[in-house]
């Protein structure tokens, strides 16, 4: 089978901002600088010899765009050097990266060791489809990696992280997960989405495939939905196979999107860093907030950790003030700056009440089990400038007052 020229051309590279400007020019096929659409969903070939080999390679860029498209390539490209990895893959969502990711190597009779803090739509997967599948889980908490090392067994396949965690920021050991990985030959599989690889390269570290909501940070503008997964070639071709069938294909305009938005990943993920910090430091003093969880501040149970192994710590914090439910309601209601959406890494700030976005699907016990207080605040601190951002999140504060 021949295989389309997908390496990562960013190693040469040091700077994120580099790469994140330069990675995909391999693979702009034109001589124009910003490369256009190849919003097509075929390719016609030269001649029945040359069908016979588009139909058949691994990968090819310009055949038929469930199987590529050189739009998909410079994103994968650019996402492939940021991550340090060999290959990536775009899927049209992040559930579509982790649904191929996970499944491309599982086989009923496996079982995959998870940390039990997960993203809502992958503890689904994993809790209530993956089981139908005759594959069977353990959930760990992810704060003790002997937890992880006691749930492996024979038929151990995947050890599957998340870290910071969604909404409570916290942070799972990837150097631990990637050596017990490594030991037990177990692959290991990280969710990039909250910390980006402006903060996080969890390939660098030792684990074997990276995912992401690529819909958050590395789109960054709040216009699509994409996923993406990293790793080793290999690994990134079966994913592919897997993913022809899965069909889990994103259009080639969507790409171009998030291609467009890598451009300046790391200006934004700095400014997010910045804003977040600013933001978390101001929130941890004021008198109208109980609590602030996130891993830039020396006071998160696991900032050592989480210096040793990010560089930046995201956008994206937890505040409980002070008070109930309607508290946090009341707290939200007065900002202007902060919407109330879903979603997260976009250029604005958005905020959400995980007590009441929650309210449906957990029961009081189970939010109580997970830290998830009524008081609780979720933002994603976006782009707006250091001084209105504390205004606004002081004169909400000062509602509570009222
Ligand atoms: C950490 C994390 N992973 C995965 C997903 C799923 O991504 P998508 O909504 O793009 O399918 C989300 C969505 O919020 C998320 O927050």
């Amino acid at each position: 089978m021949k295989r389309d020229d997908h390496d990562n051309h960013g190693g040469e590279w040091e700077g994120m901002q580099t790469k994140a400007v330069h990675a995909s020019r391999e693979h702009n096929r034109t001589h124009a600088v910003s490369s256009p659409i190849w919003q097509t969903s075929t390719f016609h070939a030269d001649s029945p010899e040359h069908f016979a080999e588009i139909a058949t390679a691994t990968r090819p860029a310009e055949f038929y765009t469930r199987y590529g498209n050189p739009t998909h390539r410079q994103a994968e490209a650019t996402i492939a050097a940021l991550e340090g990895g060999e290959a990536a893959l775009l899927a049209a969502s992040g559930m579509g990266a982790i649904f191929t990711a996970m499944l491309c190597d599982l086989r009923a009779g496996d079982h995959v060791v998870v940390q039990r803090n997960l993203y809502a739509g992958t503890a689904t997967l994993v809790e209530q489809v993956l089981p139908r599948w005759g594959i069977e889980h353990t959930s760990v908490g992810q704060t003790d990696v002997a937890e992880f090392a006691e749930a492996v067994r024979p038929n151990t396949k995947l050890i599957y992280v998340e870290t910071p965690t969604n909404p409570l920021m916290r942070i799972t050991d990837l150097r631990a997960v990637a050596a017990l990985g490594r030991e037990r030959r177990i692959t290991t599989m990280v969710d990039n989405t909250f910390a980006t690889p402006v903060n996080q390269r969890p390939l660098e570290l030792g684990i074997d495939v990276c995912v992401h909501s690529a819909t958050k940070y590395l789109g960054g503008h709040i216009d699509i939905t994409a996923g993406v997964v990293v790793g080793a070639r290999e690994f990134v071709e079966r994913a592919w196979k897997f993913g022809l069938v899965a069909g889990a294909v994103l259009g080639p305009f969507d790409a171009w999107l998030l291609l467009r938005g890598l451009r300046t990943l790391s200006l934004r993920v700095e400014r997010h860093n910045h804003n977040a910090l600013a933001l978390a430091r101001f929130l941890e003093t004021h008198t109208r907030v109980e609590r602030v969880h996130y891993p830039g501040l020396e006071s998160h149970p696991q900032h050592g950790l989480a210096r040793s192994q990010m560089s930046g710590f995201t956008g994206m914090l937890g505040v409980e003030v002070r008070g109930d439910f309607r508290a946090a309601e009341k707290f939200m209601g007065a900002l202007k700056l902060g919407v109330n959406a879903a979603s997260l890494g976009g250029y604005g700030t958005l905020v959400v009440h995980p007590a009441a976005m929650w309210g449906l699907q957990l029961t009081n016990e189970q939010r109580a089990a997970m830290s998830i207080g009524d008081n609780l605040v979720r933002v994603s601190v976006g782009l707006e400038d250091e001084v209105d951002l504390l205004k606004d999140f002081a004169q909400a504060l000062d509602v509570l007052a009222e």
